[in-house]
């Protein structure tokens, strides 16, 4: 697909099969520690995945988000005012961001997605919800700095990253990315991020790895994805599914574990693990009030006010790019 400037943002072989996803999956399958990085989790059928994930019981984030912007609208109409504009990082999510924009009165609403589709479809279903709101979409890779619409340009920034998708990144990573926002939405705006809090190890294990299995799907769906667009041959029935905590980096892990010892082929490259031995294919980072603080002065923004659900398993943040000063 080309932008306006005529970049591609994704970039696909004869077949149809993103490049970026070829060179990832072989470079990870080659380290040591095998790893393929999460966003190839979302193919279709993934994100569809995904969506049911945030339907079982025992996965908590999404319920505890929505209850905070559910319940916390007039504490967000006080603290960041009317007719800004809110530019959502990622195409928005049908429940979470009626509940952002019906409880500030926004004066624009502006979506960026690497998928023109989803932010279309996004768009679409905003502007029903919101008759009057301008809406702005752009197609964009949000992880870089964007350029915003110029109807936008007087008025107010509130960045918004619901989801803890953050936590999705490790750290270097989540500053790059907090620091690109900063550069896009400009010195004075806000940000609303959602960042998922430490609990019990249990609780957070059985999140990521819930009875139905539908969390193990995800996974295995990414092997499915090797296998069919790379011409793979992973014996899905010898991997496990895993969550795992890991407490130095206050994360929990998702990994593909070898359940004997198992040898295939990828792109035409030979691979083989031992068993025990596995892939990892996410992380999830979860955070406490000092790590969110650090996290988002890191990348440039100075945290304002911090919200939690009734159960203090989630945590919304607000938090503002000042100006730079010199230290201390
Ligand atoms: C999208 N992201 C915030 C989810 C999470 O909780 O890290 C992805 C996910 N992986 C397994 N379950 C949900």
């Amino acid at each position: 697909m080309a932008t306006k400037e005529g970049l591609k943002l994704v970039d696909k072989d004869e077949s149809g099969v993103d490049n970026a996803f070829r060179a990832d999956v072989v470079l990870g399958l080659l380290q040591p520690q095998k790893a393929v990085p999460a966003r190839w989790l979302y193919d279709d059928a993934g994100s569809q995945l995904f969506e049911d994930i945030t339907q079982v019981p025992e996965y908590y984030p999404t319920r505890a988000e929505t209850e905070i912007l559910r319940e916390q609208g007039a504490s967000f109409a006080e603290m960041i005012g009317e007719g800004c504009a809110v530019v959502e990082f990622g195409s928005g999510s049908s429940v979470k961001t009626p509940l952002l924009l019906s409880a500030i009165g926004p004066g624009a609403y502006v979506p960026l997605d690497i998928s023109g589709d989803f932010l279309r479809a996004a768009a679409a279903d905003l502007a029903v919800k919101f008759p009057g709101l301008p809406v702005y979409p752009v197609e964009a890779d949000f992880m870089r700095r964007v350029e915003l619409p110029e109807q936008i340009a007087a008025m107010p920034k509130l960045g918004f990253f619901p989801g803890s998708t953050i936590g999705n990144m490790v750290a270097c990573t989540a500053v790059d990315l907090l620091r690109n926002m900063r550069e896009t939405l400009g010195v004075g705006a806000q940000l609303l991020v959602g960042m998922d809090l430490i609990k019990d190890e249990s609780i957070l294990v059985a999140a990521y790895d819930d009875a139905a299995g539908v969390t193990a799907e995800f996974n295995y769906n990414l092997a499915r994805r090797i296998n069919r667009e790379l011409g793979g041959n992973i014996p899905l029935e010898h991997l496990h599914h895993e969550a795992r905590w890991n407490d130095e980096n206050a994360r929990i892990e998702m990994h593909l574990v070898a359940q004997s010892d198992i040898a295939f082929s990828v792109d035409g490259r030979e691979f083989a693990m031992v068993a025990g031995e596995t892939i990892h294919t996410e992380n999830s980072h979860k955070f406490d009030r000092r790590t969110s603080n650090m996290l988002l002065l890191a990348g440039g923004w100075e945290p304002q006010v911090r919200w939690l659900d009734s159960e203090r398993r989630f945590s919304l943040l607000l938090a503002e790019a000042k100006p730079n000063r010199s230290a201390p």
